[in-house]
């Protein structure tokens, strides 16, 4: 959550900093600061809630000269947003500012300690507590700024990336982190902070992805140099980042979300490509390839991630147990990282994650090592901290996913997962050729059907006019569609606030048929598959109730066509595939919903795209 940008260098830092806080609004968007050493010296502070275009309001008619300074946009999660609780946060002494990306967990007590020292808060942040503690070990010892950082943050417990800013030292900031990401950016004379490489690749493709525990000081004129908090030099790769602005702009469409829908068939066979090979009748992820005596016969899988990626996850269950024959467990991180596992060396743990930096699925992973399970990741961004802390993976290569709702890193997920499955599979030899060949066949042909369906948008936005009365949804599916309905309800309850349920369709009769009454819109992904006359049951179940039924059908359905009220029709596919083609139509449906009843689709309440914090 929050996005941290900091700039040192020949330029005038503030446009720098306002344009780099809007590429990561994305990831918080209840307040947003940023601190300025002017060219007068001084230590300026420009904080408001709301939005980065409410703060360059604020700040239009102020100081912004200067080439060195940090911002921040802020998710809230101590202290309600406000523009004293936005970041930055001023030192007692007025010499330091600081922004932070985290919890600080014993906040409370070192709080305490800094008050009965005399020390006045003024905020209800945890945050604070870090200047607070910085400039207090500073004046108290006597010491330098980063001698300070690096004594504070031994008593530190929680999560952060920070930066910075000492008013007497126009040349320095120093930045940190723990569990939470940060990027340095090196450009000529120049350097940039990040919580992400998009605020940077503008000016530079060359970074520093920084580890835990570790402390940059960044000087004008000098190099980056990474210590440890004992003062240990750490050695630290200068990589080029492939990331171009186009990826990370809107071009042409009204939201991220959009173009991030309308970008899948590409996505998909950027995901598929030198992996999926027809001619050759082949799948190769060069993962399995160099890891085979972990992967080939693990005694089971456990399946980590949270949200859209944990229901990616339960797709996944399904593809590798149908053909690889292995048990697999779906977990959600957050529960897994505080259960009692009996897991060990035989097993795989698959790590699902499309930002890298969910905290829920990193702690996930450490629990899975630490007990000496072999860890997949399965991650959309490139060197992030979960692609780096798993022993293999595979990216998805979906491109940055913007949008808060996520869209395509999820069919990417999900064409990930089957890859693997069919490449394990055939390797074990639990997949028969014949099936393989026709799974490998759809799957490529998948960006095509997905081609095909995006031109029913305007079907779509008309049938979601109908509904944005709704107060409530019903979302059902049956088998390899049963976490589709679970996706889909989850888009329309993240964008429109309508709340949404989704359930496995023969489930609705055990409980949620209760709700349903005439005002009640139900979803129906019903594909002609092995369970469609049991689903068909169903649907005359809903009709009975008088509710509305959107049925998702196989192209050329007739006997579901004349009992919804709404229908969208997929094109043909392998059963195991139809999720990959059902959760366009949904995904637009939650769109044009959202968009008709005016929300804020990219960036709905309360939500983050990267939730780095437990
Ligand atoms: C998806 O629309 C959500 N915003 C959310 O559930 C998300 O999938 C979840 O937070 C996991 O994120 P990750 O894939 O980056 O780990
Ligand atoms: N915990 C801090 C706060 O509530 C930082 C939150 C964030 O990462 O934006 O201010």
């Amino acid at each position: 959550m929050c996005g941290i940008v900091g700039y040192l260098g020949k330029r005038n830092a503030y446009p720098v900093l306002i344009k780099g806080l809007k590429r990561l609004e994305y990831r918080g968007y209840d307040s947003a600061g940023v601190a300025l050493l002017t060219k007068d010296g001084n230590l300026q502070v420009y904080k408001t809630k709301g939005k980065v275009s409410d703060l360059e309001t604020y700040a239009a008619d102020k100081d912004t000269t200067g080439t060195v300074g940090i911002a921040h946009t802020r998710w809230a999660t101590h202290g309600e947003p406000n523009s004293t609780n936005a970041h930055p946060h001023i030192s007692y002494m007025g010499n330091l500012a600081i922004i932070h990306n985290g919890i600080i967990e014993n906040y409370a007590v070192l709080k305490k300690q800094l008050q009965e020292h005399g020390i006045e808060f003024k905020s209800n942040t945890d945050t604070e507590v870090l200047v607070q503690l910085i400039e207090y070990v500073r004046t108290k010892r006597e010491t330098d700024l980063l001698t300070a950082v690096r004594i504070a943050l031994r008593s530190v417990i929680g999560a952060y990336a920070i930066a910075i800013l000492d008013k007497n030292d126009p040349d320095q900031i120093i930045a940190a982190r723990k569990s939470s990401p940060l990027v340095v950016g090196i450009g000529e004379e120049e350097f940039f902070l990040g919580s992400d490489a998009s605020p940077i690749i503008e000016y530079t493709d060359k970074v520093i992805y920084l580890d835990d525990k570790d402390i940059a000081v960044i000087r004008r004129g000098e190099e980056v140099e990474v210590v440890d908090f004992n003062n240990e030099k750490m050695e630290h790769e200068v990589t080029t980042v492939e990331l171009n602005l186009a990826q990370i702009e809107k071009g042409g469409f009204p939201h991220f979300m959009l173009k991030e829908i309308f970008e899948q068939p590409e996505c998909l066979k950027d995901c598929m490509r030198g992996r999926v090979n027809v001619e050759a009748n082949n799948v190769t992820l060069s993962a399995i390839i160099d890891n085979r005596k972990h992967l080939i016969n693990p005694r089971r899988i456990i399946i980590v991630a949270c949200g859209t990626s944990w229901h990616a996850g339960l797709i996944g269950k399904q593809l590798i147990e149908d053909f690889c024959q292995i048990p697999v467990e779906v977990e959600y991180a957050s529960e897994f990282r505080y259960s009692k596992p009996v897991i060990n060396e035989q097993d795989v743990v698959i790590a699902i994650s499309q930002s890298g930096e969910t905290a829920d699925t990193l702690a996930a992973i450490e629990l899975a090592k630490s007990k000496g399970a072999f860890i997949y990741g399965i991650c959309n961004a490139i060197g992030s901290s979960i692609s780096r802390a798993t022993n293999t993976g595979s990216y998805i290569h979906v491109g940055p996913e913007i949008g808060v709702a996520s869209t395509k890193a999820f069919t990417g997920q999900v064409t990930v997962l089957t890859m693997l499955a069919l490449a394990l599979g055939k390797e074990r030899g639990t997949i028969d050729n014949l099936r393989y060949t026709r799974v490998l066949e759809a799957l490529n042909e998948v960006p095509e059907k997905m081609e095909q369906l995006l031109t029913q948008g305007d079907t779509i936005k008309d049938i979601s006019r109908i509904f944005t009365y709704a107060h409530n949804f019903l979302y059902l599916g049956r088998g390899y569609n049963y976490p589709v309905a679970l996706e889909g309800a989850l888009k329309l309850k993240e964008i429109s606030y309508i709340h949404a349920e989704g359930y496995p369709a023969a489930e609705m009769k055990h409980g949620p048929i209760a709700l349903i009454d005439d005002e009640m819109p139900v979803v129906v992904v019903a594909t002609k598959n092995v369970l469609y006359d049991k689903v068909v049951s169903n649907i005359q179940e809903i009709k009975a109730r008088k509710a509305r039924v959107i049925a998702i059908v196989s192209e050329g359905d007739e006997t579901i066509c004349k009992m919804a009220d709404s229908v969208i029709e997929l094109p043909h596919t392998e059963e195991c595939l139809e999720p990959l083609l059902a959760s366009i139509p949904l995904q637009m449906l939650a769109y044009y919903i959202a968009v008709a009843k005016g929300k804020d689709v990219d960036q709905p309440r309360n939500l983050a795209k990267s939730v780095t914090v437990e």
